[in-house]
């Protein structure tokens, strides 16, 4: 079957790493069409709007789209087209890769967290100069919706253990409604689970990470442990990510525009190749995304590396290797 592939490329090394993936794309047989989209502090500049409206029918229209970065404005940009797609899970792997330093070389760990609500509904209130309050959403549905996506996705990948993190002992009605809800599902899916209290989870993520497989999260939860355990597998250019929703999904990789070293062509493409895979593993090419992701992991091993991983290859040169292992 064709899929229709938005292709937004947006600022900075944005446009270096995204040519790289579809490059990758390219070099497989999948039927994709791609359709290239504007956005950035580029177009804002000459226009006023970083986010054209052309580009939002783009991803909507589209099976799914891939996102390279976005700059200054990059939360007018990545927030609207999360939820142009509709996505309540963010699915974001913190894997460590042989052959590079990683502060936990066996970490191994796919955070599955709620994408829409929490303490991220923005619903803020300044009652006075001095006070302000913040109201937690959390409904059964958007739980066990999410719920059901972790314990998919870990049955699918072949990972054993699914922790559910969530802190009910304090936030009792938000938290203890996302915990029972999470519970029930895996209990209907007759699925082994555990439940840690995030703060807990926090502290033996860092020490034992390869403890941990699927962990299910609420958002902000998420949003934090994803990054702690960003910093146990050891760099930026190396975090891939989904935004899935029902019908449609973005992916992109978890890195900014990186202006320091834009335009030089020596950006890192691992990020966005392996945000690739996902899309490819997203579309039921599984086969395909396993043959991308063994190909970056084997270039990442044996090199060449980019220069933010000690070697001096161009985004070039390492996505012509990774073509070469495919
Ligand atoms: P950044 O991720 O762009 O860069 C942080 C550091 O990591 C820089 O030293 C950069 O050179 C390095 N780095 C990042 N990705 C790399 C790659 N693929 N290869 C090699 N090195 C890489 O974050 P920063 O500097 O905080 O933000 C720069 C701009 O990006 C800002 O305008 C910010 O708003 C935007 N941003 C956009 C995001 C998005 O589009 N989703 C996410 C984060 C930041
Ligand atoms: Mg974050």
């Amino acid at each position: 079957m064709s899929h229709q592939i938005a292709v937004i490329p947006g600022d900075g090394i944005g446009q270096e790493v995204t040519p790289a993936a579809v490059d990758v794309l390219n070099a497989l047989d999948v039927d994709f069409e791609f359709r290239e989209g504007e956005a950035g502090d580029h177009v804002a500049e000459e226009t006023g709007e970083p986010l054209p409206e052309e580009t939002v029918e783009l991803a909507r229209e589209s099976d799914a789209t891939l996102f390279g970065a976005a700059g200054e404005r990059a939360a007018d940009i990545i927030l609207p087209l999360r939820g142009v797609v509709g996505s309540y899970a963010n699915v974001r792997p913190a894997k460590a890769y042989p052959g590079l330093e990683a502060v936990k070389p066996d970490t191994d760990i796919v955070f599955i967290r709620e994408n829409t609500q929490g303490v991220y509904a923005q619903i803020e209130s300044q009652l006075t100069d001095d006070v302000a309050t913040l109201t937690r959403v959390v409904t059964r549905e958007a739980s066990r919706k999410i719920a059901e996506y972790g314990f998919e996705y870990a049955e699918e990948h072949g990972y054993d253990n699914v922790t559910i993190a969530h802190k009910a002992n304090v936030m009792q009605k938000t938290d203890g409604l996302f915990l029972e809800a999470a519970e029930a599902v895996a209990e209907e899916r007759g699925a082994d689970y555990d439940t840690e209290l995030m703060d807990a989870l926090a502290m033996k993520l860092v020490m034992y990470p390869e403890d941990y497989d699927v962990i299910i999260t609420p958002n902000l939860a998420g949003d934090v442990l994803s990054d702690l355990a960003a910093g146990l597998v050891g760099g930026l250019g190396l975090l891939p990510s989904a935004n899935v929703g029902d019908d449609n999904a973005l992916f992109e990789p978890v890195h900014g525009s990186a202006p320091d070293i834009a335009g030089q062509g020596i950006a890192n493409p691992s990020a966005m190749i392996l945000s690739a895979a996902m899309l490819l593993d997203h579309l039921d090419y599984d086969a395909e995304a396993a043959r991308v992701t063994d190909a970056v992991e084997t270039v990442l091993d044996e090199g060449p590396h980019t220069p933010d991983l000690g070697g001096d290859a161009s985004t070039e040169e390492f996505t012509a290797a990774v073509i070469d292992r495919l």
